[in-house]
């Protein structure tokens, strides 16, 4: 974990961005697999990681902002723990890590939640995304489950995203960590991808490697030579020659920032000249997008740039026609890219998801569009330095999406249905980096993993 004084700083900052009541950070517990005792790899609260860094399973953080102390709720083992799990800090031993020093059993937490209860103090929380916690949530503060995430506190939602959205140095060296363990998971999966090879065999391996080097994957893989289902996790077929892998993989380091990348390669050693035409639309989409990024621009921005370049490129194979800025405007492209450029990316994979999309991705200053494929948009608003953002376009050929734009006629005068009817057997092809946003620019973060068709095939 980081040094305790960088816990305490970000308690301090909150505090400031707060007013008063109580916040209440509950902590993951272990979520049984099939039974209780055979349990799911611990996987603790990323806010609770954030301000209270102790990733163990059963603690609750405190910060009270009227008194101004922090506290951290937990039980100490006892015998039976020790002989299965072996000796572990007490509570105080492990909240001295974070610079907390009021500890109490986790049973007293909820004499504390009741009495601010009890006075109408303002108990701000998160909203709650495991069924464990709005049991627990429910229980402390009386408000039903199903109302949890209504009356969590927009408050706390908006200065944690404000903070945990500019990465410090330490956290954009362990984003890099994790991006360079990615590399080796991409570039082993790329080493493996020769026909008759079981898709099943190379994930397996690249999820060892996320394992080996701290772990776990930051997301369950996707690896599948159908790369036209966005998020496959059907690794069942045998690669095919003729065909490509699509390979969108990350892990966690061992303090859970993530990695997030995707490649595609072709299936033995040579990209076809079709898949290479349709690769090189995408590495432009890619590259041009993050030529553009810098402080200031919105990312709504950026995802609409990302798709004129892969228009243009179209038109240039004889997919699209027309004019390219009224294609994208009326969502022409999104047949072919019916996803979002990015995300924020941090101690989630999805960073602060769970807060609500509306409150990371947008702002005050920009709302979310309902056209089809901009609504997937996670992140829109104007970037700041110190933003970590993916930058993945891609392009599909998704056989129940043309037969239904078709049947519907929809944009006949930006789709050649003729010649993307000769595409529904090819699959889809995503280029996925994770980027820094600089005082300047931007930095394309970790080790390099090959990415042009010439670096791929060499590679190979
Ligand atoms: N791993 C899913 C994504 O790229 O967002
Ligand atoms: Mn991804
Ligand atoms: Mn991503």
């Amino acid at each position: 974990m980081f040094d305790s004084q960088v816990y305490l700083n970000r308690r301090a900052q909150l505090r400031k961005k707060m007013g008063s009541g109580l916040i209440l950070i509950i902590g993951n517990v272990d979520a049984a697999f099939n039974y209780p005792d055979n349990q799911y790899h611990f996987r603790q609260d990323s806010t609770f990681l954030y301000y209270f860094g102790l990733d163990h399973a059963g603690l609750a953080g405190v910060i009270d902002l009227d008194s101004g102390e922090d506290w951290i709720f937990g039980n100490d083992v006892d015998m039976d723990d020790i002989i299965w799990m072996g000796v572990l800090p007490s509570i105080s031993e492990l909240a001295s890590k974070v610079a907390v020093t009021l500890t109490a059993p986790y049973a007293n937490l909820e004499t504390i939640v009741a009495k601010a209860v009890l006075q109408g103090r303002e108990i701000h929380f998160t909203p709650p995304y495991r069924g464990e916690t709005k049991l627990e949530l429910e229980r402390l503060t009386k408000i039903p489950a199903a109302e949890l995430k209504a009356k969590s506190s927009l408050k706390l939602i908006k200065a944690a995203v404000d903070q945990r959205s500019i990465k410090d140095k330490q956290e954009i060296a362990e984003i890099e960590k994790a991006i360079d363990t990615a590399y080796l998971m991409h570039t082993t999966a790329m080493k493996m991808a020769m026909p008759g090879t079981a898709e099943q065999y190379i994930a397996g391996t690249i999820e060892g490697i996320a394992m080996a080097h701290g772990g776990p994957v930051s997301f369950p893989v996707i690896l599948s030579m159908n790369g036209q289902t966005l998020h496959n996790h059907d690794h069942s077929g045998i690669l095919a020659e003729g065909r490509m892998m699509v390979v969108d993989a990350g892990c966690e380091t061992g303090l859970h920032y993530a990695s997030d990348l995707t490649r595609t390669v072709p299936v033995g050693l040579k990209f076809t000249p079709r898949q290479k035409a349709v690769y090189e639309a995408v590495l432009q989409s890619n590259l041009k997008a993050i030529e553009a990024i810098k402080p200031g621009i919105f990312y709504k921005d950026v995802h609409l740039l990302s798709a004129e370049v892969m228009v243009d490129a179209l038109k240039a194979i004889g997919l699209m026609k027309g004019n390219t800025k009224d294609a994208v405007a009326a969502g022409a492209h999104a047949l072919f890219f019916p996803h979002g450029l990015g995300h924020m990316m941090g101690l989630d994979v999805h960073d602060m998801e769970n807060y609500g999309q509306i409150n990371v991705g947008y702002d005050d200053e920009i709302r979310p569009s309902t056209q089809f494929g901009l609504a997937f948009l996670r992140m829109a608003r104007r970037l700041q330095p110190g933003f970590v953002i993916t930058v993945e376009p891609g392009c599909y050929f998704i056989p129940a999406l043309i037969d239904q734009w078709k049947s519907e006629g929809l944009h006949t005068e930006f789709i050649n249905y003729d010649e993307v009817e000769k595409y529904k057997d090819f699959g889809g092809i995503r280029i996925e980096d994770d980027i820094l946003v600089t005082e300047t620019g931007c930095r394309v973060l970790g080790k390099a993993v090959p990415k042009t068709v010439a670096e791929i095939e060499d590679l190979m």
